[in-house]
């Protein structure tokens, strides 16, 4: 039931001004947010009870002949304003919408759909690579023991690595016999150990992966940044067997022209150790400002499994009660390992490391 309309006691302007500002305040009032349209209607314009029907029968029947015409003006002005109301309600938001203030006339926030970093890109392509030669993955801890960053892998007690310039070692583990201190790991490679403990050849595996050096940050240097590892050990492999899967590598990232070149380098876990190198991608070989003119870019060390290495495993596969596998007069293996942000700021042609970690939708957004 409505509330009554008290009568006017004065039909002057002022007064008039007043009363009909005080109904289309509450007119404002209840359709700033209106949630039952049709009860509005019926509050207002019902036939019988609605405010507006007795408005006019308690101001405008009893006005002076004089105050009518003000009076009708401001009681039309009144009716505009309702029906102006009831029209908006109808066209546009629904109750609820309206109820918590959201404009739903406004454009949508759209939300991009994800996508792949460009590193995980060219990690996921790396390793597709090698899954189609047969390889699975493997995936080892970052936060890794001496042992299996370090002396499994033939590194000598006092290598430079295993000092604290170049490793990030944890807090709290100089009471530890040293094969068991805990740092993160410098690079993919204890994932091979970790392997071949595990499982007897043969063995085919690519190790995607993060790994940590304390190295300032600079534009090809990041403390963090990511490796792919491959282990490949049987009957008969050889370093032919090395170069044919890793020249079909490049090719396969870099685009069949590309040439592969093998130098003799140094790893402790592998002998003999080569450096791969591709023909520049830039310059097609001719020598450019990428190349440092030389015509080659270095992608990746690689080499043949050190004999050391697979008696370390051993002997650990002993200690954990399984039989030996890796005798190193039976069985052979290869082993590879590559930057994979030096692969994509290859690919993309990127010279600074930092943008693969700065975040940035400019930059990122290149990529998708
Ligand atoms: N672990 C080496 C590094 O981080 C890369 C590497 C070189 C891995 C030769 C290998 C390898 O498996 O055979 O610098």
């Amino acid at each position: 039931m409505n509330e009554a309309i008290s009568l006017l006691s004065n039909y002057d302007e002022s007064s008039l001004d007043a009363a009909f500002s005080t109904l289309a305040e509450e007119v404002r009032s209840e359709t700033a947010s209106l949630a039952d349209v049709e009860a509005f209607r019926l509050r207002w314009l019902g036939r019988k009870q609605g405010r507006l029907k007795l408005v006019s029968e308690a101001w405008l029947k009893s006005a002076p002949a004089d105050a009518r015409k003000p009076l009708g003006m401001r009681f039309n002005q009144l009716k505009q304003q309702i029906e102006a109301a009831l029209t908006d309600a109808e066209t546009a938001p629904p109750a609820l919408a309206a109820k918590a203030g959201i404009d739903i006339t406004l454009p949508g926030s759209v939300r991009a759909p994800g996508n792949e970093h460009p590193l995980l890109k060219t990690m996921n392509e790396v390793v597709a690579v090698f899954h189609r030669l047969g390889y699975s993955t493997a995936l080892g801890p970052q936060v890794e023991s001496d042992f299996y960053n370090f002396e499994a892998l033939n590194f000598p007690p006092n290598h430079p690595a295993r000092d604290t310039q170049d490793t990030l070692v944890l807090a709290g583990q100089q009471t530890k016999a040293s094969r068991d201190r805990l740092l993160m790991r410098t690079h993919t490679s204890p994932v091979q150990i970790r392997t071949m403990i595990a499982e007897a050849p043969p063995i085919r595996i690519v190790v995607p992966g993060k790994v940590h050096r304390n190295d300032a940050a600079d534009a090809t240097h990041s403390p963090v940044f990511h490796q792919v590892e491959g282990l490949c050990v049987d009957t008969n492999i050889t370093f032919s067997d090395l170069k044919g899967t890793l020249d079909h590598a490049m090719k396969a990232l870099f685009g069949s022209a590309v040439k592969t070149r093998f130098f003799p380098s140094f790893f402790p876990f592998t002998e003999p150790s080569a450096d791969v190198q591709i023909s520049c991608i830039f310059c097609a070989g001719k020598g450019c400002r990428k190349c440092k003119q030389s015509g080659w870019i270095e992608l990746l060390g690689c080499g043949m499994v050190d004999p050391a290495v697979f008696a370390s495993v051993d002997q650990q596969r002993v200690a954990q009660g399984k039989e030996r596998a890796y005798d190193a007069a039976k069985i052979s293996g290869f082993a590879f390992g590559m930057g994979v942000e030096r692969i994509a700021m290859i690919q993309h042609g990127i010279s600074d490391i930092g943008q693969f970690y700065s975040g940035d939708m400019r930059f990122l957004e290149q990529f998708a």
